[in-house]
Parts: structure tokens; sequence; C-alpha cells
């Protein structure tokens, strides 16, 4: 008997519980009709009830009736994004990713959301500036902008995310300098707790500062790659000893490599190729996890061929066209048991080209075109591809 009106009063409880927590704040729940209005294709359950958190419209996630998640990624949302997004004051985490017909210029008003952590729109196609007010969001820590259309600069207010770890701006159209502080104006040397530069793939130009780097810096990411970068390679990037994969290929980067780059030895992807690096080659003899390196197509010295080849065991593909490299290649480099790619055409190397006897079971292209080399020796078994 007393368990069956336990029972009951636990069912009452529980219903109860669902009515209170279930409504959905007035103002939040005007502000996502007002996003859906602006929508010509709105996420499948949109609009079917009168109340988002309750009656759950997809994608929508509430804490105490109001609106703290919204993730609608790929759902096919056609149009633009209201200002009205700015009513969502305790939102927390807003992905709108891959839906490649939402655009337009990205509202101002995001900078209201004051409790947002994470912003992720990669993949829509937002166009205009990257508005200077996300640089209020206190608690961000993911901001992803990857793959939209924007252009301008990269505002300086970003410098003042201070709990900022992911900062992905890659494959836009941003054009101008790397911001830095300047008296009370932030930069992105601010940024010491960011781990993730991504800036591949835009338009930005003038020289890398030198101010940008620090160590006290804990990037693991610098991705710069296939942007108008010019000048020399900062030499503060020798302090960022936290780094893992460093790309500044497909710039127009001059000058020499900085001698302390050999003191990155957490390392593991580095591409400095396609620019119009010169000096001697750089010694990475330090880098002792290097995977995968390539300095193609700069304008080094002529030079024999670098002692790191031989004692670098970590490396899986090196690649160094057009070097300026010369004398013979060591057969210790193919037996680096991980060693899957060795691409060195259009160098001056010479001698005798030895794979040695122990060569790596990894190894599947060795492209050699177009050296001066007179005679190839093969002891072990190798079946793939030599050039
Ligand atoms: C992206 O926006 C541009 C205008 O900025 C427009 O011309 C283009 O059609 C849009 N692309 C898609 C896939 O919606
Ligand atoms: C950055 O933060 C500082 C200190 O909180 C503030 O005074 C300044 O106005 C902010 N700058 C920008 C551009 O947001
Ligand atoms: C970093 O590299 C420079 C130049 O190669 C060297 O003089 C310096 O001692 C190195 N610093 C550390 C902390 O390893
Ligand atoms: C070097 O430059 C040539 C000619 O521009 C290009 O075809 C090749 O892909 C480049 N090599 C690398 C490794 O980027
Ligand atoms: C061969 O390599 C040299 C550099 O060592 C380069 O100048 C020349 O253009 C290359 N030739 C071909 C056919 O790629
Ligand atoms: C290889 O080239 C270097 C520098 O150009 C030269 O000193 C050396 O004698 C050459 N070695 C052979 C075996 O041809
Ligand atoms: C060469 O090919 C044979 C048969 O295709 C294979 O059994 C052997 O493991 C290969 N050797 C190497 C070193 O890849």
């Amino acid at each position: 008997m007393g368990t069956t009106l336990r029972f009951l009063l636990l069912l009452m409880w529980l219903s109860g519980l669902q009515l209170c927590s279930c409504d959905t704040d007035p103002q939040d729940a005007a502000a996502l009709r007002s996003l859906m209005n602006q929508w010509q294709a709105a996420p499948p359950s949109w609009g079917q009830s009168d109340d988002p958190c309750g009656m759950p419209w997809n994608g929508v996630i509430c804490s105490k009736s109001r609106v703290t998640i919204l993730r609608l990624s790929t759902m096919g949302i056609k149009g633009t994004l209201s200002g009205d997004i700015g009513q969502l004051t305790k939102l927390q985490s807003l992905d709108l990713s891959y839906n490649s017909d939402l655009g337009g210029p990205l509202t101002p008003n995001i900078g209201n959301l004051k409790e947002l952590t994470t912003l992720i729109l990669v993949g829509c196609n937002f166009s205009g500036t990257i508005p200077s007010e996300l640089g209020n969001l206190a608690e961000l820590s993911f901001l992803d902008l990857n793959s939209n259309q924007f252009t301008g600069n990269i505002p300086a207010s970003l410098g003042n995310l201070s709990n900022l770890y992911w900062l992905d701006l890659a494959n836009n159209k941003l054009t101008g300098m790397l911001p830095i502080s300047k008296g009370t104006t932030p930069g992105l040397d601010l940024l010491i707790n960011t781990k993730h530069f991504h800036f591949n793939k835009n338009q930005l130009s003038g020289q890398i500062p030198e101010q940008l780097f620090s160590s006290q810096m804990t990037l693991i990411h610098i991705l710069f790659d296939a942007n108008q970068f010019t000048g020399p390679i900062p030499e503060s990037l020798g302090l960022v000893k936290s780094l893992e994969v460093l790309r500044l290929d497909r710039n127009f980067l001059s000058g020499s490599v900085p001698s302390n780059i050999n003191n990155l030895t957490n390392i593991n992807e580095l591409s400095l190729a396609n620019n119009k690096l010169d000096g001697s080659m750089p010694d990475l003899t330090g880098m002792n996890n290097l995977n995968y390196v390539d300095l193609s197509n700069n304008t080094f010295e002529p030079s024999e061929v670098p002692a790191w080849f031989s004692t670098i065991q970590s490396l899986t593909a090196l690649v160094v066209e057009s070097g300026g490299l010369s004398g013979q290649i060591p057969e210790k480099l193919f037996s680096h048991p991980q060693l899957q790619q060795v691409i060195l055409k259009n160098n001056e190397l010479n001698g005798t080209l030895d794979m040695g006897s122990s060569i790596s079971s990894q190894l599947q292209i060795v492209d050699f075109q177009n050296n001066s080399i007179a005679s190839f020796i093969l002891t072990s078994k190798y079946n793939n591809t030599v050039m």
C-alpha cells in the first residue's frame, strides 16, 4: 500500500519537476523565434512547439529555463544570423558549423554573450569583417571561424581573450598585419594561454612581428602557411618551447632561419617550404621528435648534406627539393625505423647512393631525380619506388 502511494508521489514530483524546469524563458523563446524567422531553411523541429526548452527544438539545450547551448552543426540552415542571438545572454556554446548556406555579416551582438565559452562557425558562409566585439567574450576558450569568407584584419581585441585555447581563422580572406599590443591596445602577443594559432590560407601580409612570440607562450600549433608574409622569421619564435607543429610554407619569408629554432625540441612537423629563405640550411639536430620536415624551394646557400639527416631517427618524411645540397647521402638515413618518404630532387647530390643494409620497412617513396649521383647500390630488399 505504502509502496503504491510513494510511487504516485514520486510520479507527481517528477512531472512537477519537469513542468517547472522546462518552461523556456520568454526572452530566450522570442530570440530563437526571431533567429528562425531569418532562415529560409531552419532545423527540423524548430517552431513545432512554443517551448524550445521543454518540447525541445533540435539542438537547443537549456538549464533553468535559459538556453545555454545551441548545437546546430550540419542542419542545412539557410539565411543570415540575426542580431537577436545577442539576447541569449546565458548562452555558453554556439555551434553553427557546416551550414554552408548560412552567411552574411557576423552580428556584433555576439559580443553580448558574456558567458560564451565556445563559438564554432567553421564551414559556413559568413562574410565581412570579424567583429571586434568578439574581444568582449572574456570566457571564450574555443573560437573557430575556419572556412568562411571573412575579409579585413584580425581584430586586435582578440588579444583580450585571456582564456582562449583555440584560435582558428584559417581559410578565409583576411588581410593586413598580425596585431600586436601597444599601450592599452591589445594584440595577439597577449594570448599566452592559447595553444593553437591557425591562420593559414588567408592573405595576411607584412612581417611576422618579433613581439608576437615570447617564452611565456604555450602554443602547440602555429599554422601561418599560404599567406603573404614577408621579411625574416622572428627570432622570438625559438622561445616558444611548447611548439609541436610549425608551418610557415608558401609565404614570401626571406633572410636566414634563426639558429635558435633548433631549441624547439618538441617539434614534430616543420615546413618552411616555398619561401625565399637564404643563409645556411638550418641545423635541426636538436629536434629529436621531428617526423615531417619540408624545406623545399628556398634559396639556401649550397651546402653539404646536413648532419641531422643521420641523427634524427624519428623522421617519417624528409623533403628538401631544390635545397642546394651536395655530397653523398648517408646510408643511416634509410634506416630510421619510421621513414616513409625521402624527396631530395633537384639538388647536387653526388657520389654513390647506397641505401644500406637496414632499410626502413615503412619506406615507400625515394626521389633523387635531377642530382649528380654516379652510382646506386641496393644491397637489401626494397620493392618500392626509387626515382
Ligand atoms: C556565400 O555568400 C556569397 C555572398 O557573400 C554569395 O554570393 C554566395 O552565393 C554564398 N554561397 C553559398 C554557398 O551560400
Ligand atoms: C581590452 O581589455 C582591457 C582591459 O579589460 C580594456 O580596457 C580594453 O578596452 C579592451 N580592449 C578592447 C579593444 O576590447
Ligand atoms: C637556444 O639557442 C641559442 C642559439 O642557438 C643558444 O645560444 C641558447 O643557449 C639556446 N637556449 C636554450 C634555453 O636552449
Ligand atoms: C617546389 O616548386 C615547384 C615549382 O614551383 C613545385 O612544383 C613543387 O611542388 C615545389 N615542391 C614542394 C615540395 O613544395
Ligand atoms: C635540376 O636541378 C637544378 C638545381 O640543382 C635546377 O636548377 C634545374 O632547373 C633542375 N632541372 C630540372 C629539369 O628540373
Ligand atoms: C661531390 O661534390 C662535392 C662538392 O661539390 C665535391 O667536393 C666532391 O668531390 C664530390 N664527390 C664526388 C664523389 O664526386
Ligand atoms: C617485397 O614484396 C614481397 C612480395 O610482394 C613482400 O613479401 C615483401 O615483404 C616486400 N619487401 C619489402 C621490404 O617491402
